[in-house]
């Protein structure tokens, strides 16, 4: 008995350590969505509470983002979805853009071989063939239960009564203006001055969606929509014909799933590169007590930066769309391989990414995309990203249509070893052949634990989309945060190439960047990147809701 007593403090801490954390952010009892911006959240949630599933809240709510929040929610851009079903069916939706019958492999390269500025990120010469609508239309067919028309009149209703600029809003709307007049000329909507709380209606996207609504995917790539778009583009200068229109087909894929200790990891398989870089990472780290690290310390960073540089070499060398090359999926996600990897490792002392790889990289500007999660009241989860690859895309606005275009080709490796816009590097698994999808850092992911769904999770952030969305999983299931607690935390990045760990401003004291300095890690100085925008919920012991709402941006989490 005495010793009972001895140890009950003992005890009762590590029965509290296996509490889970309370909740901090918004708590509903049946269904949420939280999403970038609260107008789109707000229509997934109503769609939900009229009777539809998570499914057709996912058509509305990325539709609702190509409304409200055109810098990344989009028409003319593409994404994947990972769902898990009520009964625990798990899969996965490829709707990213692909290549034009045009592109071919030496396409943004002058006459001497080298890359051409811009070619593959500003105006009409960067956009891939769109994927969002046929995406969604595919969703509706499998798993919708509302008619179309439920779904997509709130959304058109938006666009025709216009979205409110919030001050997030407003400030990119400045910082991106000389972008939009250099491609669109100077009569373009968004040459105008935007400031917070004015109004910007859609009329021409509200038709373009209604055209949608009356005719399926083919009134978007068949029919007056396809021959606008392909002319419009074609008359910019670029590649997409009606036939590329015509031929997109988004593709169900399994999704990649794995065991990181007692949870199940289900994330996006290629072309994107989430899920088997995660898994990759996840794996590497999973003999290791991390919990007893604590939450950002120099050894839990370490083992992080450790993991994520060998993964991510792996990903820039093996990864590209699995139609095209293929890719060593057994070799690469195998258990002892993936120790072998880490064999070098040591608390001691940095390995250098040269001794990982070769090669010298700068590293440039992230850009935008976006996620959104969702889960219904019959235990139905959703997990979407969806991109137009940088802010804006190709800043190309299709003034009669009403969106903007993607420059997705800047995802594809132009030149073996020159890097693209998020300093990735990459190799031949990832050049570019006509009708290749390019190769993505999308990680739409969920989380089940004992068998039930525990979080829903993804993020923007180009090649931080990988690390923000393992460090977010690890915060709430290792380091025991509350789910908005896990989304709030500060983030870091390496990703092998260049050879530096990148610290949002917050939350990382000079003493513990020091600390990794002496044992020879490199840190990126003079620039303070946000580090992903996550959107997140978690399923608390008593089945109810958390949401995750990234306070980077304007993101809200609804429910009821
Ligand atoms: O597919 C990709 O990996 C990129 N196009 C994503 C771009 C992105 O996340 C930009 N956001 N910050």
């Amino acid at each position: 008995m005495r010793r009972l007593i001895l140890f009950l403090p003992l005890i009762l801490f590590i029965h509290c350590k296996q509490q889970p954390a309370s909740p901090t952010g918004l708590v509903t009892e049946k269904a949420m969505v939280v999403s970038a911006r609260e107008e789109a959240s707000q229509i997934g949630v109503a769609i939900m509470e009229k009777g539809g599933n998570a499914f057709d809240a996912m058509v509305a709510t990325e539709l609702a983002l190509a409304v409200a929040y055109p810098y990344a929610g989009n028409l003319g851009g593409g994404g994947f979805m990972v769902y898990r079903k009520k009964n625990g069916d798990l899969g996965g939706l490829d709707y990213r853009e692909k290549a034009p019958l045009g592109a071919h492999k030496d396409m943004y390269l002058d006459s001497l071989g080298n890359v051409i500025p811009d070619m593959s990120t500003l105006g009409a010469t960067a956009v891939g063939v769109p994927g969002t609508v046929a995406g969604v239309m595919e969703v509706h067919k499998k798993f919708g239960s509302l008619p179309l028309s439920e779904i997509l009149q709130p959304v058109i209703n938006l666009a025709k009564k216009g979205v409110v600029v919030t001050q997030k809003q407003a400030e990119r709307l400045k910082s991106y203006k000389e972008a939009f007049i250099e491609v669109n000329g100077d009569s373009t909507k968004f040459a105008a001055y935007f400031k917070e709380g004015d109004t910007i209606k859609y009329p021409e996207l509200a038709s373009t969606l209604q055209k949608i609504l009356d005719n399926g995917r083919d009134g978007f790539y068949k029919g007056e929509v396809a021959q606008k778009l392909a002319a419009f583009i074609q008359e910019s200068g670029g590649f997409i014909t009606e036939e590329d229109l015509a031929k997109y087909e988004a593709k169900w894929r399994d999704p990649i799933v794995f065991d990181y200790k007692d949870i199940k990891i289900i994330s996006m398989s290629p072309p994107s590169s989430g899920g088997v870089t995660i898994n990759q990472i996840f794996k590497m780290m999973e003999p290791y007590h991390l919990s007893d690290f604590g939450h950002n310390s120099a050894k839990t960073i370490q083992l992080f930066t450790e993991a994520s540089r060998r993964a991510y070499a792996d990903r820039n060398y093996f990864l590209g769309d699995p139609d095209f090359v293929d890719i060593p999926l057994d070799r690469l996600l195998d258990d002892t391989y993936l120790q072998t990897r880490m064999a070098d490792f040591s608390f001691d002392k940095a390995t250098p990414s040269s001794e990982v790889s070769y090669g010298e990289v700068e590293i440039v500007e992230s850009a935008e995309t976006t996620h959104y999660s969702i889960v219904d009241s019959e235990g139905n989860a959703v997990s979407a990203t969806t991109t137009l690859n940088g802010g804006y895309g190709s800043k190309l606005y299709a003034a009669e249509l009403g969106f903007f275009l993607n420059n997705e080709m800047d995802d594809f490796s132009a030149k073996p070893g020159v890097p693209n816009m998020f300093g990735l590097v990459g190799a031949e698994a990832n050049s570019i052949a006509p009708e290749k999808r390019m190769l993505s850092s999308m990680t739409p992911t969920i989380v089940e634990k004992d068998g039930e769904l525990y979080m829903v999770v993804g993020t923007p952030g180009g090649s931080t989309i990988i690390t923000a969305v393992a460090q977010t999983i690890l915060n709430v299931y290792e380091f025991n945060l509350s789910m908005q607690e896990a989304v709030n935390a500060p983030r870091f990045h390496h990703q092998w190439l260049p050879d530096v760990v990148m610290f949002e401003e917050e939350g990382f004291s000079n003493t513990l960047k020091t600390e990794l300095e002496s044992k020879g890690y490199k840190i990126l100085e003079g620039r303070t990147p946000v580090i992903g925008k996550v959107d997140a919920i978690r399923v608390l012991p008593n089945g109810k809701l958390e949401g995750g709402a990234d306070k980077r941006g304007d993101d809200t989490a609804v429910g009821f």
